[in-house]
């Protein structure tokens, strides 16, 4: 039996699909390669599909019966904030089409299991700093919805699933700020996230701008959950192995962090440690929506995944310092 994994040639993606072909575990990737590098899963077997497309559900039916796929993972999706808030309805059609299109295809092929990247943006701008699952969800952009509503969508097949006498189960993994890489070759080639924009900008001998001093946190600078993707490509199989029991799973949303925060600045003093420069950081105005602090409770996925993020903010570091060649040994 394999493992469909959609959106395997991404970031994240590639680094899930790297573990389980390290484990033996036959892996099928869709992807359209709209964010996606062809080279990160090379050799493997792969279909070139946009899962919002209208014949998707019937394409990704026959792919799930070629290659024998009892369970999806799904990654599947556009993730920029800003974007989404300027062009809503192509994260809807792309984000809840390409969904429905995976579901439909599920219960059309009788999938058990699926794993979905859902996102802390969920949370919105919660006022506690530590969010646990169980915290109101009110997302403040439409990407963050398009998340939330995906996480009902899953509920529901759940639900329809156990009325029809079908198995059907799901994890949903609320990723925090995710970082690093595994492998050199599989890092973030997009510079969308805070190492990715602060290394980029040191390249180019430019000062990276921290967007608000002022907030209330012991160094002024806001304070985010940073897990290694490693880690996090680790957290899917914790998944797809707590779904492999015959009972029903306890819990079906977990979040997925360190537990433990780090401000704007620690990061720029940990790059400018790890790439042996001085980073003078530029300051900036606040900008709208970015919560001071937003870390993860993770005592539920501790306790029901037994899974715990082995690596800390200076190995996440060094993983991407060294994979952008700004490690002082490869000056
Ligand atoms: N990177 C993060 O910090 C982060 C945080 C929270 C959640 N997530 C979620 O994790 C998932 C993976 O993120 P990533 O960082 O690896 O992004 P990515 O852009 O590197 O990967 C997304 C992959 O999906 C593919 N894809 C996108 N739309 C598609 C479609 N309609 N049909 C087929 N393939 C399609 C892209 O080509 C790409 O390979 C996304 O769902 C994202 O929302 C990411």
């Amino acid at each position: 039996m394999a493992v469909l994994v959609t959106g395997g040639a991404g970031y994240i993606g590639s680094h899930v699909v790297r573990l389980l072909v390290e484990r033996g575990d036959d892996v099928l990737v869709v992807d359209d390669f709209s964010t996606g590098i062809e080279n990160r899963v090379e050799g493997l077997p792969l279909v070139s599909l946009d899962l919002a497309a209208p014949d998707a559900e019937d394409r990704l039916v026959a792919a799930i019966e070629e290659h024998s796929v009892d369970s999806i993972i799904h990654f599947a999706a556009k993730k920029q904030v800003g974007e989404s808030v300027e062009r809503p309805l192509l994260y809807y059609r792309q984000n809840i089409g390409g969904l429905t299109n995976v579901l439909g295809a599920a219960e059309r092929t009788g999938i058990e299991s699926l794993v979905f990247s859902s996102s802390a943006a969920t949370y919105g701008m919660p006022d506690v700093e530590m969010v646990a699952e169980d915290l109101d969800c009110r997302p403040i952009n439409p990407y963050g919805e398009t998340k939330l509503i995906g996480e009902w969508m899953i509920d529901n097949a759940i639900t329809a699933a156990k009325m029809r006498g079908d198995t059907f189960k799901a994890v949903k993994l609320r990723y925090f700020n995710v970082a690093g890489a595994g492998w050199p070759e599989l890092a973030d080639t997009a510079v969308m996230n805070l190492i990715p924009i602060v290394l980029e900008r040191v390249a180019a001998g430019k000062a990276p701008i921290v967007f608000g001093n002022d907030y209330d946190t012991p160094d002024g600078t806001c304070i985010r959950d940073y897990v290694h993707v490693k880690d996090l490509a680790e957290a899917h199989i914790a998944s797809l192995d707590y779904m492999k029991s015959d009972d029903e799973p306890a819990e079906t949303v977990f979040n997925v962090g360190t537990g433990k925060g780090a401000s704007v600045k620690e990061v720029i003093d940990a790059i400018a440690e790890a790439t042996d420069r001085e980073i003078v950081p530029e300051m900036g105005e606040r900008r709208a929506g970015d919560p001071p602090a937003l870390v993860a409770d993770v005592s539920r996925i501790s306790a029901q995944l037994s899974w715990k993020a082995e690596f800390g903010l200076e190995e996440i570091v060094r993983s991407a310092v060294d994979a952008a060649g700004m490690s002082p040994t490869s000056k």
